[in-house]
Parts: structure tokens; C-alpha cells; sequence
């Protein structure tokens, strides 16, 4: 992937982009329509829709028309591109070379953008400024290009959006309707009937909050770029799916443990005359098997750990060029501190720490750190010193480093 410069860090003495700080939980906050984040989750989160005016004044988008462009172009971000070209709907995915989208002259074409996070400084600290939401439940900043008339048609979605409008205009629609029966055989959930009660223009900078399910649709007034920032609720059936396989896989059952190595034994069977049939035995005995697997809120918090802090299959980190060993790590880093990168997560809780899908234990020597860098994503040159004689410190952010899972300052 074509490496983009990184912004020119904006703290002197750190050497790091400054902070894009989320409100505090009992903090008044234009982010969300001069309320605090502890009453707009009592009364909003998951409940019902929000409009913002003027949530982030002065907001510019976050990349350029152009600069999304070349995103859309890459392997590892994910892109779609949908069309409603006279009146039909289309829908295609992604790498797109600069020649395979539309002329921006045409009217009603959107690209989408996913995981602008992931891969934009600008979009990141936009991301972060909703981390008064866990970084569990966060997903990704998604960015939305459409020339006049483009949109992806009234739908609705299974998870809590806030729908940034970053540049030019966009109208809104939104509806509570019980009926989310959709169009049958198109590339993209389109509602059958969709029944609009509330509508607004939304202008740069403000903000529109969905709980999942309310009936939407979004059409650019002239050219537009609009902000999603997603959240992730896994579904029953995935969460007990991956569950079962984390199970499967712990460290606690390896393979020399004696109830791994139980297996199937039926010193009773007797001789049959349908041998097709499954016999009632091996049931009754596989069942028995099945009723000793056992777990505890232990192993529910790391298998949540682990799979909530995994990165996205598309997602390759960037390792240095030219590591620095230790010494000349720990060096730098005391005059320009350390980030997590982007791609980054980092989630803890009292017994564990769950970094890019691994788990390991919190011991009382990294619980004086390691929870500061979860939370703040960073190190200031002047923390990094006070921490330096931890050598448990040094050397697992060195390995970190090395991944690429950490990116230190630029030097002063
Ligand atoms: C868009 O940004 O165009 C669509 C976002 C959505 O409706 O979820
Ligand atoms: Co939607």
C-alpha cells in the first residue's frame, strides 16, 4: 500500500498529533446538541433518533474528494460503489481504479468508503471524539461520496449510526415503520414501502443519531460527502458460534488435558440389523461428552477480549523499515512519547489485556501503564519517561513497535 505522509504533529513537546478528545461522561458537549454524553445515552443511545445541528462547527471533510478516490483504490479498503442510473439500482465492489467510477458530472452515483479510520489521521480523531461509546461496541468511520440526486435508497440498518455531514448538503428522511419488508431481487436492501414521518437538510457539520432500525434515506443536494460512524452489535448466533470455538481452542484444554482426550467409547453396543441407524447410545453418550464442558465469566471476558480486539481480515499492519533496537527505542520515545497506531485495539479489563486479537495477563506492574495507553491511545514523551525503569514496559512496547501495532513522535 502507498504510504501517505503522516499529518504534521500538531503538540510540540511530545511530538505527537494533539489528542481529539471524546466529552466526558457529565460533560456538555455541541458533539451532542449541548447535552452530555450520560443523558444523550439515557435517553437516546438505542432508543430513538437525534438531530444535531452544528455538532461540529467548522468541520471539514476529513479527506478530499480526490483523496477518498484513492482509497477506494486500494486492496485493502473495502469500497462499494452504487449506482441509480435511470432508476435502476446497481451495486459493485470495490478496488476501484480512478477510471472505473463515474464522471463526478453525472448524477446519482455513491461511493462508499470503509474503515477511513483505519487508514486517515483526520478520520481516526474524528472517530475518537464518539469514544465516550466503548471502544467495544465502536466499529468504524465509514465516508460516503454522492453527486447530486446519489444516496443508496431508503433502507435501514441492524446498528446504532451517527451520520456526519462533512461537506455540501444532504436531505434526510427518517421513519419509525414497522414494515421493513424489502424490494425483492436488488443488489441492495431497498424498503418495499417506505414511510417517511420526519425530514431535514443537514449542512456541514451536522449531525444526524439512527438507533438501529429506524427507517432511512439520505439524498445528496448537489455534491456531498457524509461521515458514518458505526457500531458493531454482534448477533446471538455469531457471539455463541465464535464462542464455542474459542471454547474449543483455550489454552485450558490442551490437547494432554484429560477431558480433551475423553472420546467416544461404547464397550455396551450390541449387534444390529439396521446398521443405518444412529443408535440411541452414542446420543445419550455424545450428550454426556457435551454436558461437561463448562466455563466461566473468566472465559467469557477473554474470548470477548480476544475477538472483539481482532482486527478486521482486511487489515495489515505496517511494520518500521528499519526497527531500532531496545535501547535506541526507548531513547526516541522519551523525547517524542509513543501512539498506538491506527489499526490498533487495545482493550483491558482487571485480570487481562487483549491487544490485535491476543490476550495476556494484567500484572500489577503493567496495570500502571497499560490502562493509561488503552484509554488515551497514547504515551506522552514525559509519561514514557517515568515508566522507562519498568523493563516490562520497554520490552513489550518494543515488540509492539516492531509489529507496527505502536508508531512513536516525530522527534522535536
Ligand atoms: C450514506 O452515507 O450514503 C449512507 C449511510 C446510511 O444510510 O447508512
Ligand atoms: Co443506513
Amino acid at each position: 500500500m502507498p504510504k501517505r505522509p503522516h499529518h504534521a504533529p500538531s503538540n510540540p513537546v511530545s511530538g505527537l498529533c494533539s489528542p481529539a478528545r471524546a466529552p466526558l461522561p457529565d460533560e456538555l458537549t455541541p458533539l451532542l446538541g449541548n447535552r452530555t454524553p450520560r443523558q444523550f445515552m439515557r435517553r437516546y443511545w438505542q432508543k430513538k433518533p437525534l438531530l444535531i445541528r452544528q455538532a461540529f462547527p467548522d468541520i471539514a471533510a476529513p479527506l478530499a474528494r480526490d483523496e477518498l478516490f484513492e482509497l477506494a483504490d486500494l486492496e485493502d479498503v473495502e469500497s462499494r460503489l452504487i449506482t441509480h442510473f435511470r432508476k435502476a439500482w446497481n451495486l459493485e465492489h470495490g478496488p476501484f481504479a480512478p477510471d472505473e467510477l463515474p464522471s463526478v458530472r453525472k448524477r446519482e452515483w455513491t461511493l462508499l468508503v470503509q474503515g477511513v479510520n483505519l487508514h486517515d489521521d483526520r478520520a481516526h480523531a474524528l472517530m475518537n471524539r464518539f469514544r465516550f461509546i466503548p471502544d467495544a461496541r465502536l466499529d468504524d468511520l465509514m465516508i460516503s461520496y454522492a453527486t447530486d440526486g446519489g444516496g443508496v435508497g431508503p433502507h435501514f440498518d441492524s446498528y446504532d449510526v451517527f451520520l456526519l455531514q462533512v461537506h455540501g448538503k444532504r436531505r434526510w428522511r427518517i421513519g419509525a415503520q414497522r414494515d421493513l419488508s424489502l424490494k425483492p431481487g436488488l443488489p441492495l436492501k431497498v424498503l418495499q414501502h417506505f414511510e417517511p414521518e420526519q425530514e431535514w437538510v443537514l449542512e456541514p457539520g451536522d449531525m444526524l443519531y439512527l438507533p438501529p432500525h429506524i427507517a432511512h434515506d439520505g439524498i445528496a443536494e448537489g455534491e456531498c460527502m457524509t461521515a458514518s460512524i458505526g457500531f458493531r452489535a454482534p448477533s446471538a448466533h455469531e457471539l455463541t458460534a465464535q464462542f464455542l470455538y474459542h471454547l474449543a481452542e483455550r489454552t485450558g484444554d490442551a490437547p494432554d488435558s484429560a477431558r480433551a482426550n475423553a472420546r467416544y467409547r461404547d464397550p455396551g453396543q450390541e449387534p444390529v440389523a439396521n446398521p443405518a441407524a444412529l443408535p440411541a447410545l452414542l446420543i445419550e453418550r455424545v450428550g454426556a461428552i457435551l454436558a461437561n464442558v463448562d466455563w466461566s465469566e473468566k472465559d467469557i471476558a477473554e474470548f470477548l477480549g480476544t475477538y472483539l480486539s481482532e482486527p478486521k481480515a482486511n487489515v495489515v499492519f505496517d511494520s518500521p523499515e528499519r526497527a531500532l533496537n531496545e535501547q535506541k527505542f526507548v531513547e526516541r520515545a522519551k523525547k517524542t512519547g509513543i501512539e498506538l497506531d491506527r489499526k490498533t485495539i487495545l482493550l483491558y479489563d482487571a485480570r487481562s489485556f487483549f491487544v490485535n486479537g491476543e490476550a495476556a495477563a494484567l500484572s500489577s506492574k503493567l496495570k500502571k501503564w497499560l490502562p493509561e495507553l488503552a484509554d488515551t491511545r497514547r504515551l506522552e514523551a514525559k509519561r514514557f519517561v517515568t515508566l522507562t525503569d519498568e523493563s516490562s514496559m520497554t520490552g513489550l512496547l518494543h515488540e509492539w513497535y516492531r509489529a507496527g501495532w505502536i508508531r512513536m513522535g516525530a522527534l522535536p
